[in-house]
C-alpha cells in the first residue's frame, strides 16, 4: 500500500463522514470502519513497518493524533445526535397508560384456574409446596418401595450430591400438609412437576398437576366417586359420563383411574380416543394407611381420598389440542384463542 496516500485519504474523508452520519447505527458502522480493530486506522498502524526506519516515529505520532482527533469528532457527533432525539421526543411520560392488550392466557393456566374454581366451590382450600423436594417426601413417605422404578435416574432429576430432587408429582404436598397440620384436610395443590423425559408431542420434562386430598372421619370411596364425578361434570360443562377402573398407586389403596366418555364420539369409539370410547383423566384412591403413618396421622381415626390430574392433559382433552409442545411455544395464534 502507499502509506502516505492512504493517510491523506483517511484524514480528508473520515471527519466529514462522521459529521454527516444521520443516526446512531450509521455512526456505529463508520466507527467500525475507521477505528475498529480491523479498521483503516489499525491497518495503517500495522503498515508503519513499510516506512523508512527514521520516518516511523513521525508517522506513528501522526497516526496517534489522528486517532485522538477522530475519536473526538465521534463523541461530538454522538452528543449531537442524542440531543436531537431528546428534543424530538414529544412523549408526555406523565400520562396514564392506554389499553394494554394481552393476547389471552395460556390454556394450561386457564385449566388450573378452572379446576381450582370448581374445587373451591366444593369447599376445598388450596395448598402449595416447594418444587425441590427430598427423596423422603417425594417417594418414601408416599410408600414407594426402595427399588421402585420411578426413583430411577432416568425418570427423576436429582440434585447433585444431595438427596434433594425436582418433584416428580404434586403428591408430596399431601405429605407436607399432613406432617405440619392436624386433620381434617380438604385441599387441592396445583403446581409444576419435573421428569426426565425427552420432548415430543406427549412428553415434556416440565408439566403441571393438580393434586387433591380430602381426609376426615368416615370418608369412604363413595365420597371419592361423588366428588370427582361432580368435578368432571362441571369441568366438561354438562352431563359427561364417568367411569372408575381399578388401578395401582403406591400411596393409595384401593386405587382407581377415572375416565370420561370421549368428548368427540361420546363413548362410541373414534380415532381421537383410540377407538376405546373412554379417555383417562385422573388417578385417585383411598389414602394408604402407610402414608398416614409416615405423616403422623392416626389411620384408625381418619380416612380419606386423594387424586391427581395432569393440567396439560386436561387442556388437551378440553380444547382438542394434540401436541403438548404447543403450550410452551408462546405462539400468539394459539394464545389468542384463550
Ligand atoms: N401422583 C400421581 C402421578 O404423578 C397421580 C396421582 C394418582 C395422585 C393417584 C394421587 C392419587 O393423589 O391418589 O402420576
Amino acid at each position: 500500500m502507499n502509506f502516505k496516500k492512504e493517510y491523506d485519504k483517511l484524514t480528508a474523508a473520515a471527519p466529514e463522514e462522521i459529521r454527516s452520519a444521520e443516526d446512531q447505527d450509521t455512526l456505529e458502522e463508520i466507527k467500525v470502519k475507521y477505528l475498529g480493530r480491523k479498521g483503516l486506522l489499525s491497518l495503517l498502524m500495522r503498515n508503519l513497518g513499510s516506512l523508512e526506519a527514521e520516518e516511523r516515529p513521525l508517522w506513528g505520532g501522526r497516526l496517534n493524533a489522528l486517532k485522538k482527533n477522530l475519536t473526538e469528532v465521534f463523541e461530538e457527533r454522538i452528543r449531537e445526535l442524542s440531543e436531537e432525539t431528546e428534543n424530538s421526543d414529544t412523549t408526555d411520560y406523565t400520562l396514564p397508560p392506554g389499553d394494554i392488550s394481552l393476547p389471552g392466557r395460556n390454556p394450561v393456566l386457564s385449566v388450573i384456574e378452572e379446576v381450582s374454581e370448581i374445587f373451591t366451590q366444593m369447599g376445598f382450600g388450596t395448598a402449595y409446596g416447594p418444587e425441590i423436594e427430598t427423596d423422603y417426601t417425594n417417594f418414601t413417605a408416599l410408600n414407594f418401595t426402595e427399588d421402585h422404578p420411578a426413583r430411577d435416574m432416568h425418570d427423576t432429576f436429582y440434585l447433585r450430591d444431595s438427596d434433594a430432587l425436582l418433584r416428580t408429582h404434586t403428591s408430596p404436598v399431601q405429605v407436607r400438609i399432613m406432617q405440619n397440620y392436624p386433620p381434617p384436610y380438604k385441599f387441592i395443590a396445583p403446581g409444576k412437576c419435573y421428569r426426565r423425559d425427552t420432548i415430543d408431542a406427549s412428553h415434556l420434562p416440565v408439566f403441571h398437576q393438580v393434586e387433591g386430598l380430602m381426609v376426615d372421619k368416615h370418608i369412604n370411596f363413595s365420597h371419592l366417586k361423588g366428588i370427582l364425578a361432580e368435578f368432571a361434570g362441571r369441568f366438561f360443562n354438562g352431563k359427561v359420563r364417568t367411569r372408575f377402573r381399578p388401578s395401582f398407586f403406591p400411596f393409595t389403596e384401593p386405587s382407581a383411574e377415572m375416565d370420561i366418555a370421549c368428548t368427540i364420539c361420546e363413548g362410541k369409539g373414534c380415532p381421537s380416543c383410540g377407538g376405546k370410547g373412554w379417555i383417562e383423566i385422573l388417578g385417585a384412591g383411598m389414602v394408604d394407611p402407610e402414608v398416614f403413618r409416615h405423616c403422623g396421622v392416626d389411620s384408625t381415626l381418619w380416612q380419606g381420598f386423594a387424586f391427581g390430574m395432569g393440567a396439560e392433559r386436561m387442556a388437551m382433552i378440553k380444547y382438542g389440542i394434540n401436541d403438548l409442545r404447543l403450550f410452551f411455544q408462546n405462539d400468539l395464534r394459539l394464545l389468542e384463542q384463550f
